[in-house]
């Protein structure tokens, strides 16, 4: 087992490690996630010695093989990137935008207009992430963090019966945080390292990303201060993503946007920042019951589109719908 207790870096003493774990950063990934700047706000360290913790910490964790390196070559990143794993959404158009499913090690943006299936979604991969490997899950936990209330048990049984496993086990393994406002919401983050690794977590939706944000900084003048924490916290779920190896879903609203004359009047709220941090971003759009989902921004996806729908089964392929009904007329 790789030592990744605080103590065993040089510089920290049990002083600067009760602070540090006073403030949710329990060992050396928590270091890394959380950065030099938060850990020297929490110890009252000056930055420099907190780059320097911070450094010796990533260091560490670059020699565990938990990390990647500064400088790699191609091969190298390469075999890391085998290691990532795909949850299967279960539905062919999904999987064949996402390329298999939905990879770890990587933050997926959905955005879209109300009622486009974006918490469906979530519900659904909430499910989809607790089966076995062979079938297209990670065996993991989820951590659901809920900022519109929106998160309902009811629809995890749901779905969860229809693609045969037993809901309690599926209840049990998800782990749901209300988050009231949005410094909350980064609290929530900043200490879930331990919730993370005690409950084999493999997946971290955040539903909505944007939504406190939006509330709490409005007008003109709070805009730079809104995307400046929004900023910060895409990149902490970035970094937890990369350092615990799991998969982050967050998803966005859409504005309008009047100097928008060709194409769809809608943009992500939150705007370039969150599809910088983000690697990948699908627009969901209605389209009469079904919907359309677009590969919007992706480093090696094309661009694409597919077309699925929302059941009590969580989001489906459109075919196997028309398919279930005519059987059911049959009957
Ligand atoms: N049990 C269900 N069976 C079929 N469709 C459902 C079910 N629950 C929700 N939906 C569909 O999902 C839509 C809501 O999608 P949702 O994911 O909440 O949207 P948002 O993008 O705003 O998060 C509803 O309008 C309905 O069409
Ligand atoms: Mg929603």
């Amino acid at each position: 087992m790789d030592d990744l207790r605080l103590e065993s870096l040089e510089g920290v003493g049990p002083v600067t490690s009760k602070k540090l774990s006073d403030a949710g950063v329990h060992n050396i990934l928590d270091l890394v996630v959380r950065g030099p700047v938060d850990v020297s706000e929490i110890t009252g360290m000056d930055i420099d010695t907190a780059v320097n913790i911070v450094n010796k910490a990533r260091k560490q964790l670059i020699e565990d093989g938990k990390l990647e390196k500064e400088f790699v070559t191609a091969t190298e990143i390469y075999k890391r990137r085998q290691d990532i794993g795909k949850i299967s959404t279960g539905t062919n158009a999904l999987d064949t935008l996402f390329d298999g499913g939905i990879e770890t090690q990587a933050v997926t943006e959905v955005y879209g207009e109300f009622g486009s299936g974006k918490t469906q979604l979530c519900h659904t991969m909430c499910v989809n992430v607790q089966k076995p490997k062979e079938e297209g899950g990670l065996d993991g936990g989820v951590l659901y963090i809920d900022t519109e209330n929106t998160f309902r048990p009811e629809r995890i049984v749901s779905i969860a019966k229809a693609k045969g496993l037993d809901p309690e086990k599926v209840l049990e393994r998800i782990i749901v945080a209300k988050a009231y406002n949005s410094a909350h919401q980064e609290l929530i983050l900043q200490e879930a390292g331990p919730v993370i690794e005690e409950n084999k977590i493999k997946l971290i939706v955040v539903d909505s990303a944007v939504g406190l944000f939006r509330a709490e900084f409005l007008g003109r003048g709070t805009l730079s201060v809104r995307q400046q924490r929004l900023n910060k916290f895409m990149h902490l779920l970035t970094r937890t993503s990369e350092v615990y190896n799991i998969a982050a879903l967050a998803t966005n609203q859409v504005q309008s946007s009047p100097d928008t004359f060709f194409g769809d009047p809608t943009r992500p709220i939150g705007g370039n920042v969150v599809a910088h941090s983000s690697t990948y971003r699908v627009y969901f759009k209605k389209s009469g019951k079904k919907r359309i989902a677009r590969m919007v921004d992706s480093p090696h996806h094309p661009e694409q589109e597919v077309l699925f729908t929302v059941t009590e089964a969580g989001v489906a392929d459109p075919e196997e719908e028309t398919k279930k009904k005519k059987k059911e007329l049959e009957e």
